[in-house]
């Protein structure tokens, strides 16, 4: 059963900027792409690197430490790869941004 949580309002992530969150304990990372929003976990798997610190260009977020790069639509690091970071749905209601972080899922 999805349990989505308001992590954040829509006039406080404008068009290609992100907002970092805690939801339920966990960091996640929500993006703004092209007036869509995703929510990605924020913590990078190298060292710790909080993401929504990082670079971000199109739909790629890269690290501030040490410029590993996610596609935050999907979580699949682009470089380098064979990482992975987890996503989680995503809906707005009204100007609220709410996220489901029970329902992880993990791109192929
Ligand atoms: S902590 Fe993110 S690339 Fe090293």
């Amino acid at each position: 059963m999805p349990q989505f949580v308001k992590a954040a309002k829509t006039d406080e992530i404008q068009p290609d900027t992100c907002l970092g969150v805690k939801v339920e304990g966990v960091f996640v990372g929500i993006y703004n792409i092209d007036g869509q929003y995703y929510a990605m976990n924020n913590i990078c798997p190298h060292l710790g690197g909080m993401l929504s610190y990082g670079f971000l260009e199109d739909n790629l977020i890269t690290c501030p430490l040490h410029m590993w790069e996610f596609d935050v639509k999907n979580g699949k690091c682009v470089w380098p790869e064979n990482e992975r970071l987890p996503t989680y749905p995503v809906k707005v209601e009204g100007g609220d941004i709410l996220v489901d972080v029970d329902s992880p899922q993990l791109a192929e």
